[in-house]
C-alpha cells in the first residue's frame, strides 16, 4: 500500500510531462481523456521492466479508491471489487483497460511505479452522454416586435453552443449561452434582415449535433391583417354596387326596372354602399391606430363619414317613404342624392386601395412571409353582396 501513496508534487509534475513527452503514443498523448458512455478506454501505463511494482487507484473527490497493485513479474494481479470483471490489466506495459464505462467513471485515474525513484501518471477520464440533436425553435416572430430564437438540447452534457445564420458564424456574443443545453438568440426588434436559415451546433467532448431551421419574420400584425381584410371586403362591395348603379342606366327602354324593383334596387345599392363606407372608415381607423394619425387617412375619413349619412339616408327613404323620395323637389337634394352613391363607390375604391398598397408596401418592407391570400375572402364578399342584386335582376 505505501506504492500507493502520492508521490510529492514536484515529482508528479515532472513525470507527467516525462510522460506526456517520451511514453505515450501521439493518440493517447492527452492527459484529459473524453469518451462516450459504454465504450472502452485504454488508459497508457508508465514504461516499466517487469519486475516494477506497479499500482492503479482512482480519485474521485472521496479518497484514493485502489484498482489493482501489481508487484512485479507476468502474474495477473488481482483487481479490486467495482473494476473486477470490467477492468483489464497488461502487466507487459502496465495499462489498464477499462471496459463499459459510466458516467461514475469519471474522475482522475493514478499509475504510480516504484522503481528507485517513484514516477506516477494522472489520467483525467471523463464519460459523457453524448449530446442529442438540438431543438430549435422561435416564438411568433413579428416585425418590430421582441422575437426570440431558442437551441435547446435534451440530453447529454453540452459544453459549446454555437449558431450559424446562413452559413455564417453568428458572434458568440449575439447568443448568449443561459445554461449548458440551452441558448437563446434575441431579436429585439425583429427585422427583415433577421429572416434566414439558422442553425445550432451543440457539442462536448466526444460529439456533436446540428439542427437547422428556416426562421421568417411576420411583417403584418394581427391588426394590420383585420385592416387589409376589411378594405379588400369594401372594395369588393364598393365593386358590386357599381354594379347595381350601371345596371338601370345601360338597360333598353323596353326592359327597364321600374316601380317596386327600382325601389329595391336602388336601396340595396345605396345600402352596400353605405356599408362599403363603413368599413373602409373602420379600416382607416385601425391603419392610424397602428400607424398614427395622418393626412392622408384623416381627409377621406371625414368624406367617408358624410357619404355614409347620405346613402344611408338615401336608401332607407327610398324603402320607407317612397313618396317622400319621389316628391323631392329641391334641385340640390336631388343632384346630391344622385351623385352621392357614385361618389361613395369612387371614394371607397380610392381610399381602400391606397389601405390596400400601403399594407403591402409594410408587409415587403418588414417581413419575409407569403402575403396574405385574399382570394377566397374576395369570392365569398363578392358572392354575399351580388346574390341579391342577381336576384332583383331576376324578378
Ligand atoms: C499494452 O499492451 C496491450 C496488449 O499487450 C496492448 O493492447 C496495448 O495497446 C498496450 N498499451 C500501450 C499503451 O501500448
Ligand atoms: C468515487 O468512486 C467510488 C468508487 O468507484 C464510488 O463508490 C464513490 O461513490 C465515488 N464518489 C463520488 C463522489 O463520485
Ligand atoms: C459542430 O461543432 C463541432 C465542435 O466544435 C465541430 O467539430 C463540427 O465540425 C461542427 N459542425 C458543423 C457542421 O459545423
Amino acid at each position: 500500500m505505501l506504492l500507493c501513496q502520492p508521490a510529492e508534487l514536484l515529482g508528479t509534475a515532472w513525470v507527467l510531462l516525462a510522460g506526456l513527452l517520451v511514453l505515450l503514443p501521439p493518440a493517447l498523448g492527452a492527459v484529459h481523456r473524453a469518451v462516450a458512455v459504454g465504450s472502452s478506454v485504454l488508459l497508457p501505463g508508465l514504461d516499466n521492466t517487469h519486475s516494477d511494482s506497479m499500482c492503479w487507484e482512482f480519485l474521485n473527490g472521496t479518497g484514493p479508491h485502489p484498482i489493482l497493485q501489481h508487484e512485479g513479474g507476468t502474474h495477473t494481479p488481482a483487481i479490486h471489487a467495482p473494476y473486477a470483471g470490467r477492468a483489464v490489466f497488461h502487466p507487459s506495459n502496465g495499462s489498464l483497460l477499462l471496459e463499459d464505462v459510466q458516467q461514475s467513471d469519471s474522475g482522475t485515474y493514478r499509475v504510480t511505479v516504484s522503481s528507485g525513484d517513484r514516477r506516477s501518471l494522472e489520467i483525467q477520464l471523463e464519460v459523457l452522454q453524448p449530446v442529442s440533436r438540438p431543438q430549435l425553435r422561435t416564438s411568433s416572430l413579428l416585425a418590430r416586435a421582441t422575437g426570440q430564437v431558442v437551441c435547446e438540447v435534451a440530453e447529454g452534457r453540452v459544453d459549446t453552443i454555437t449558431w450559424k445564420k446562413d452559413g455564417q458564424p453568428l458572434l458568440p456574443d449575439r447568443v448568449p449561452q443561459l445554461s449548458s443545453s440551452r441558448s437563446v438568440l434575441y431579436l429585439r426588434p425583429a427585422k427583415k434582415s433577421d429572416c434566414g436559415s439558422y442553425s445550432c451546433n451543440a457539442s462536448n467532448g466526444i460529439s456533436w449535433q446540428e439542427t437547422s431551421l428556416e426562421v421568417t419574420i411576420e411583417g403584418l400584425s394581427h391588426r394590420l391583417k383585420h385592416t387589409l381584410r376589411i378594405a379588400v371586403i369594401a372594395v369588393v362591395f364598393a365593386a358590386v354596387s357599381a354594379w347595381g348603379l350601371i345596371i338601370p342606366v345601360c338597360q333598353s327602354e323596353k326592359l327597364r326596372i321600374r316601380g317596386e324593383l327600382w325601389r329595391w334596387l336602388s336601396s340595396y345599392t345605396c345600402g352596400l354602399v353605405c356599408i362599403a363606407c363603413i368599413l373602409d372608415g373602420t379600416a382607416g381607423i385601425l391603419w392610424m391606430w397602428e400607424e398614427g394619425p395622418s393626412v392622408v387617412v384623416i381627409l377621406p375619413e371625414i368624406t367617408l363619414s358624410y357619404l355614409t349619412v347620405v346613402t344611408f339616408l338615401v336608401a332607407t327613404t327610398v324603402i320607407f317613404q317612397p313618396t317622400d323620395f319621389s316628391h323631392l323637389k329641391c334641385k340640390k337634394a336631388q343632384r346630391t342624392m344622385g351623385y352621392a352613391a357614385p361618389g361613395a363607390v369612387v371614394a371607397v375604391v380610392l381610399s381602400s386601395t391606397f389601405l390596400i398598397k400601403s399594407i403591402y408596401h409594410r408587409h415587403v418592407e418588414e417581413g419575409c412571409t407569403e402575403f396574405m391570400d385574399v382570394t377566397i375572402l374576395v369570392c365569398s364578399a363578392a358572392a354575399v353582396s351580388a346574390l341579391p342584386l342577381l336576384a332583383i335582376g331576376l324578378c
